[in-house]
């Protein structure tokens, strides 16, 4: 300690000495501050003496808290015994390097020079020696218990070996400010999120750091639950209206952490079934409502519905029929009454076609309002045909159908065949007749029944006897109408049919005629000749 004193007075002196004589200024051999060393490491106090000037010094002393370190003279170096093989003096600067360094060797350090004009050069400089920084380790209060997002608040602390320490807290490689959720306190030791949201899981990480080092602790992850949000539910198939007895899937998705749990709501009560999804198979038209599903969660303690959506279910259109007529249709005076119906589901909507085509409404043909039914009044033999009743809803469409057959007839009865014959020709007379059912034929002759009942009737050979009138008679059997036409034969003698094929009277009348012209003209030609021969000529 003497020492020490010794030369601070010392150098006090020189000081007031140097600046009274007001040459060079007084000289600090050590410029100002803190060193700082490792444990284990090395420390130089360089000097402000510059070596290129090759000064010389008599005397070189340094101390450690008053206690002598190292004295130097030309000619013996002597290390107190503690800091043999641990410093090196340099003779030219005075700079002192310690090595291996202690925690003990933190604290104060002198130097004091003398040069060969008796001028004493002095200094001095702190030490701080740094254990290793060890254990940085980065832990948040909230453990036991899970983290909900809104609701808690959740502190991290740093904890590290070391002295002189400082903290940051960094996520990712940014370095966190003190802000308006987030606290720093404890000296940056505790980072105190509070309200913490989802966006606040991490990762942290903290450093501790001194002057000459800093280590970072592991990152820490935190598990922040939240929701459930977002809750929504889809049906699929999706369309406007579902028909009985098919499948669908109600399904619930939310966000959430940990994943949601899910409840299911038909008009307003809570269904048994739990689940993301609700299937539904074979539905009835009694499950037609409202659906929604709500998701909870069981850390939270949130629920949060979906929004509702209507499910629509309609039964199919199925068995359907045209009740039509079952006794036989007469045209002209029979009335077709059609219905179409159908076993099971509400029709909405019926269409009528005839042979393929809309059938649309006459005089005759009269359409029910709500299209049920189809009222002929009479039937014609047109209305025949293939009906079909088309019947739909929102979920499908079936068709029924109904054949119509319109009796009528007999109409337009007709007897074709030869008129005139000579004896032994063969005679052929058909009789034909538009009629439905085809009609039924029955011959006389002069009003005598022939017996055939064929549409055709014939005479091998022909006789005299059998001139006359033919008809024939049509009958339906089922309009129960019946109709005749007639056919006159004539059967001649033999040969009276050729002789009208060779000359008629008229031509041999023409012949006769043309031949008595002729003999007149020349008669009278050869008169005038005689008459004129007896004039002479006046040539
Ligand atoms: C300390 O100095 C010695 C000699 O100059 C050198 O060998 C050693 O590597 C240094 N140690 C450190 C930690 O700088
Ligand atoms: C964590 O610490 C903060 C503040 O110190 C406190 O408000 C919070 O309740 C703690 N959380 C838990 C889960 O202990
Ligand atoms: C705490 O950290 C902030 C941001 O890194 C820094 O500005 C502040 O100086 C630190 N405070 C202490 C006491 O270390
Ligand atoms: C409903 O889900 C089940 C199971 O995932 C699947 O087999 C079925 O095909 C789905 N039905 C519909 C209508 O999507
Ligand atoms: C279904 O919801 C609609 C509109 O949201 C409502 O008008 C209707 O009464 C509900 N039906 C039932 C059966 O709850
Ligand atoms: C979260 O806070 C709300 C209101 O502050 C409270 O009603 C709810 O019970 C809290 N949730 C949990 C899981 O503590
Ligand atoms: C129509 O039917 C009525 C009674 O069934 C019958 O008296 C009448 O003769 C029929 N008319 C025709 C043209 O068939
Ligand atoms: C046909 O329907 C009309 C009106 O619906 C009814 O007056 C008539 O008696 C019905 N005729 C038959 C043959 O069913
Ligand atoms: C049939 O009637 C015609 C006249 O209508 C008559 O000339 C003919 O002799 C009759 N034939 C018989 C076999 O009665
Ligand atoms: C009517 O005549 C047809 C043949 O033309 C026959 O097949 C049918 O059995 C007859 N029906 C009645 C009721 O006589």
């Amino acid at each position: 300690m003497s020492n020490r004193m010794d030369l601070h007075k010392l150098g006090f002196l020189q000081v007031l000495l140097l600046s009274a004589l007001g040459s060079c200024a007084g000289q600090q051999a050590l410029p100002p501050g803190v060193r700082y060393g490792a444990v284990g490491g090395n420390v130089t106090f360089t000097t402000t003496i510059d070596p290129s000037a090759g000064q010389q010094f008599l005397t070189i002393s340094w101390t450690f808290n008053g206690a002598p370190i190292i004295t130097l003279t030309p000619t013996v170096e002597s290390p107190s015994e503690a800091y043999k093989g641990r410093v090196t003096l340099s003779k030219a600067t005075g700079s002192l390097q310690l090595r291996q360094l202690t925690n003990s060797d933190s604290g104060d350090y002198g130097v004091s020079m003398v040069t060969q004009e008796a001028k004493t050069i002095a200094g001095e400089a702190t030490l701080k020696v740094f254990g290793p920084i060890s254990d940085v380790t980065a832990k948040a209060n909230a453990t036991e218990k899970p983290i909900v997002e809104f609701n808690d608040t959740v502190s991290l602390t740093c904890s590290a070996a070391g002295s002189d320490l400082s903290y940051q807290w960094l996520t990712g490689a940014s370095v966190i400010a003190s802000g308006d959720r987030m606290r720093l306190s404890d000296k940056n030791r505790t980072l105190t999120i509070s309200r913490i949201l989802r966006s606040d899981q991490g990762p942290f990480a903290c450093a501790a750091s001194n002057v000459i080092m800093a280590k970072r602790s592991e990152p820490i992850l935190l598990t922040i639950n939240y929701g459930p949000e977002n809750v929504k539910m889809t049906v699929t198939p999706q369309k406007p209206i579902h028909k009985t007895g098919s499948n669908l899937n109600l399904t619930c998705s939310a966000e959430s952490v940990p994943p949601a749990v899910f409840g299911w709501v038909f008009n307003g009560n809570p269904l048994k079934q739990e689940g993301p999804v609700l299937q539904l198979t074979n539905i009835l038209e009694s499950q037609s409502g409202n659906y929604s599903c709500v998701a909870h969660n069981t850390v939270t303690l949130r629920y949060m519905p979906s929004e509702t959506s209507r499910i629509n279910v309609l039964e199919g259109i199925s068995g359907s029929t045209i009740i039509g007529p079952t006794t036989s249709l007469i045209a002209g005076n029979s009335t077709a009454n059609m219905s179409c119906h159908a076993v099971s589901g509400t029709v909405a909507s019926r269409e009528w076609k005839k042979d393929g085509k809309p059938l649309s409404p006459s005089d005759r043909i009269t359409i029910a309002a709500d299209k049920s039914s189809v009222s002929i009044t009479p039937v014609e033999n047109t209305d025949s045909g293939d009906y079909v009743c088309e019947l739909s809803n929102a979920v499908n469409t079936e068709t029924a159908s109904y054949k119509m057959t319109v009796n009528y007839g007999p109409e337009d009865v007709q007897v074709k065949g030869e008129e005139a014959v000579e004896v032994g020709d063969k005679v052929v007379l058909v009789c034909s007749a538009r009629s439905l059912p085809p009609a039924a034929f029955s011959w006389t002759f002069n009003g005598t029944l022939l017996g055939v009942t064929s549409a055709e009737y014939t005479i091998g050979s022909a006789v005299y006897g059998q001139s006359g009138r033919y008809a024939c008679m049509a009958k339906n059997n089922v309009t129960g109408l019946s109709l005749s036409a007639v056919h006159t034969l004539s059967v001649k003698e033999e040969g009276a049919l050729e002789e009208e094929e060779s000359l008629s009277g008229g031509a041999i009348a023409g012949i006769v005629i043309a031949v008595l012209v002729a003999v007149g003209i020349i008669a009278a030609v050869v008169y005038y000749m005689r008459t004129n021969r007896k004039i002479e000529s006046p040539y």
